[in-house]
């Protein structure tokens, strides 16, 4: 069978010129296929084939913005904007003062910190996981990188419950794999059902990912949701589930649920995790992946040859995280609960804005189809990716296209900002979406 590239080759062009076609992918990013190709400077068709991260692209539009003077509020990262508490930062100081940790630590990272790893999920996640479970990376994206080259031959499908975290389905495209994407609708909380699980596995189908709770649609599946997705994964030998819980802590349910706790289901799940969001360390880059050691082994394999282990410094700070104290998280997801309630509140005062209540994470993900064709009398919406750049322009006011996320009605708000910011946000936006009309109502200036 040809790979995607080979295929690629063969019809002449690049997939970012067959994905431009296609309406849903943000018009705001590079298309590299324009750059004037002599065999200098001819990318590979693996970099062609996927675009710039949507959310970083974004972010830097917006400091752009700044850096011209203009007074941007960002609600474009999913960056938490506390401070990474005290007690981990010193961990990290101490780490440096003591001199030990100058050497390349073990791939898959310290002991002491896979074991510490493994307990949390023993004592909180009911999950039997080891050290030789853990492996420790350089961010989660890494651990789902590391993850999708193990397991993925050219032309395996990896179904992804859309909207979907922007890069699932770049690693799964890099990794050779087929992106199948599972469309979880706004009024089921974005969720993906059993029931549509089970239409969607193929023969071809080798794993499955998700993120619960979910960026970007802030939704987190129940107890009860996930064992009817354990049940369907069940009746598919060889089939794979991964599991995002970056967000666990970021939970308002009350209810984490890990699906590698369901009986039988520890064989056949990748539970994928991090500091970034829980314990506000996104620069830290520490992230994990827990798995059956067979599936462990192949992602210490592939980091080996990629990276090497995490930053010594960082693992000390991710071990002071893990097993301290875990006050400042709750600190911070009191805050983001508070936030969660201004948004939504604000949100709904805004007409033509369709959201969902999100259960757990920092975004919000409305739908804000109503506005498409909308103009103000000088410029016309055409679609999301429009709006957004419309919005920075107009309300100076950074969200995300939702295209990038596999929903191109909606754009993603990141509430993980002050509540004078968001206040102030939620102000531009409702005078700015005001001011879009009905082609024949507009005043055309
Ligand atoms: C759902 C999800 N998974 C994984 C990641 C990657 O996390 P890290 O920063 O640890 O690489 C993110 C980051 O935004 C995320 O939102």
């Amino acid at each position: 069978m040809k790979s995607h590239w080979e295929e690629a080759l063969r019809r002449g062009f690049c997939f970012h010129e067959k994905r431009a076609a296609q309406p849903s992918k943000s018009s705001l990013l590079p298309n590299f296929a324009r750059y004037p190709s002599n065999h200098m400077n001819q990318l590979s068709l693996r970099i062609n084939a996927i675009e710039e991260s949507a959310t970083l692209a974004m972010a830097a539009k917006a400091r752009e913005y700044k850096a011209k003077g203009i007074d941007v509020i960002n609600l474009a990262l999913g960056e938490p904007d506390f401070k990474t508490p005290p007690h981990i930062c010193e961990a990290a100081k101490k780490s440096i003062d003591e001199g030990k940790y100058f050497a390349y630590p073990p791939v898959a990272g310290y002991q002491d910190l896979r074991e510490a790893i493994a307990a949390k999920y023993n004592k909180e996640n009911n999950v039997p996981y080891k050290a030789e479970h853990i492996v420790v990376s350089n961010g989660a994206k890494q651990s789902i990188a590391n993850v999708m080259f193990a397991l993925i031959n050219p032309g395996d499908e990896v179904i992804v419950f859309s909207p979907y975290w922007v890069s699932y389905d770049a690693i799964i495209r890099l990794a050779e794999g087929t992106p199948v994407m599972v469309n979880g609708h706004i009024d089921n909380d974005f969720k993906v059902t059993a029931a549509q699980l089970g239409k969607a596995i193929t023969p071809k189908t080798r794993a499955i990912i998700f993120s619960s709770p979910c960026n970007p649609t802030g939704s987190v599946f129940s107890k009860n949701e996930l064992q009817a997705i354990a049940n369907v994964v069940q009746e598919h030998p060889g089939l794979l589930i991964i599991a995002d819980e970056i967000y666990e802590h970021i939970n308002f349910t009350g209810d984490q649920t890990s699906i590698a706790s369901f009986p039988g289901m520890f064989e056949r799940t990748i539970t994928i995790n991090g500091f970034a969001k829980g314990f506000a360390m996104t620069g830290w880059r520490v992230g994990y992946l827990a798995a059956p050691k067979w599936i462990a082994d192949g992602a210490i394999k592939m980091q080996g040859q990629l990276t090497s282990a995490n930053s010594s410094i960082a693992q000390r700070a991710a071990l002071a995280a893990i097993a301290g104290d875990i006050a400042p998280t709750i600190r911070m997801v009191d805050e983001y609960r508070k936030r969660r309630e201004l948004v939504h509140k604000l949100l709904k005062d805004v007409p033509g804005v369709k959201a969902n209540y999100p259960m757990g994470a920092f975004y919000f993900f409305p739908d804000v189809s109503h506005f498409f064709g909308k103009t103000d009398g000088s410029r016309t919406i055409r679609d999301g990716d429009d709006l957004c750049m419309y919005l920075l322009e107009k309300a100076h006011v950074s969200l995300v296209p939702g295209g990038a996320f596999g929903d191109p009605n909606c754009l993603r708000l990141s509430y993980a900002a002050s509540e004078k910011d968001l206040v102030e946000a939620m102000r531009r936006l409702k005078e700015t979406l005001a001011g879009l009309k009905k082609a024949d109502h507009a005043v055309v200036a």
